[in-house]
């Protein structure tokens, strides 16, 4: 469902019969709403909250994959939209799913998979029959079925498993990012000028086994790619990007630690711009920008990060994310 004007995009009404959608669908059930705290999963909340009240219990699931301080930024988010919340502590059960597995798509399954399981107990106190996601369109056609190639599955689309017992609500699935972040702005949420975050979190930027240690590395890296580009910003010498953050790669290069030869990982860097995240431009990061980040990095991380390269791909042919 898609409300288009002569216009353009009309949130009121896009918001309107989303509302009445999701009353059509749960009507006097309960369900529970998978809430990370990103754009599109809190403005599903913000519209199942409208429809249902009280039958609706959001689930924000910690899986250990997520970036710094983000738990508590989550709480805070999730916390005004007048809904019951429940905080789901399942960051062993991620970490355990993912042992040994480097496989991009192996690792979006099991993660997918993962989410349903935690959703599915959390319906299971609350008698809940439907399971409500803040799936937007990119999600679905990149996660492929029918005529179209599978390019990466979303954790909310290829990564459900067949024996789902919950029925899905998806009020936003027809929209496009810029969209939702139209209805974020008409619903007066702060969420709507956060950049995107994908549902798997750390693990699709951790590529190769994603290890505590390994994650805890790309965690620290994306932190300094945000802060300073924050910095930049702030100070005007370049424009925001879309989306900026770092990636730990499998590859280990040789460096040099004082006199010692050092054997150590590679961080990428990534920023881009972009409308929707169907295509994207790598953005013009300033040198001294990308030279602060890089001597934080190899600083902050010395016994582990040797070496820092910058991404200057498009997409397509990459795609934003790494894995
Ligand atoms: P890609 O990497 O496909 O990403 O060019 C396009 C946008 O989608 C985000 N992304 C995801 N978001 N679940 C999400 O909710 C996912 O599985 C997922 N994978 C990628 C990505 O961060 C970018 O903003």
């Amino acid at each position: 469902m898609k409300v288009q004007t002569m216009a353009g995009f009309d949130s009121q009404k896009f918001v309107e019969e989303a509302v009445q959608q999701v009353k059509g669908a749960v009507g006097t059930s309960t369900a529970v709403i998978g809430a990370s705290g990103g754009v599109d999963s809190t403005v599903a909340a913000a519209i199942g909250a409208r429809a249902l009240g009280h039958q609706l219990t959001a689930v924000f699931v910690d899986t250990g994959l997520l970036r710094k301080g983000e738990p508590a930024q989550a709480e805070a988010m999730l916390g005004g939209l007048g809904l019951r919340l429940v905080h789901a502590k399942a960051a062993p059960e991620f970490i355990e799913a993912l042992k040994g597995v480097t496989d991009p798509e192996a690792k979006r399954l099991a993660i997918g998979e993962k989410f349903v399981r935690v959703f599915e107990r959390e319906a299971e106190k609350t008698g809940a029959k439907f399971l409500m996601q803040g799936t937007i369109a990119p999600d679905w056609i990149e996660s492929g079925g029918g005529p179209r190639d599978t390019i990466k599955s979303h954790h909310n689309v290829g990564g459900l498993p067949a024996d789902l017992k919950l029925s899905v609500v998806e009020p936003l699935r027809d929209l496009y990012k810029d969209e939702v972040r139209k209805v974020a702005r008409h619903l007066g949420l702060a969420v709507a000028e956060r950049q995107p975050f994908p549902g798997p979190g750390l693990a699709v930027r951790c590529l190769g086994e994603c290890t505590p240690e390994r994650v805890e590395i790309v965690r620290e890296a994306c932190a300094i790619v945000e802060e300073e580009i924050d910095k930049a910003v702030a100070a005007g010498t370049m424009e925001a990007p879309w989306q900026y953050f770092a990636a730990l790669l499998p590859v280990k290069s040789v460096g040099v630690h004082g006199d010692l030869r050092a054997y150590g990982e590679t961080v990428v860097v990534r920023a881009v711009h972009s409308i929707d995240g169907m295509s994207a431009a790598y953005s013009k990061v300033p040198h001294e920008t990308l030279d602060r980040i890089s001597v934080r990095i190899t600083n902050t991380l010395k016994r582990s990060v040797n070496r820092v390269v910058y991404d200057i791909s498009n997409k397509p042919p990459a795609t934003v994310e790494w894995e």
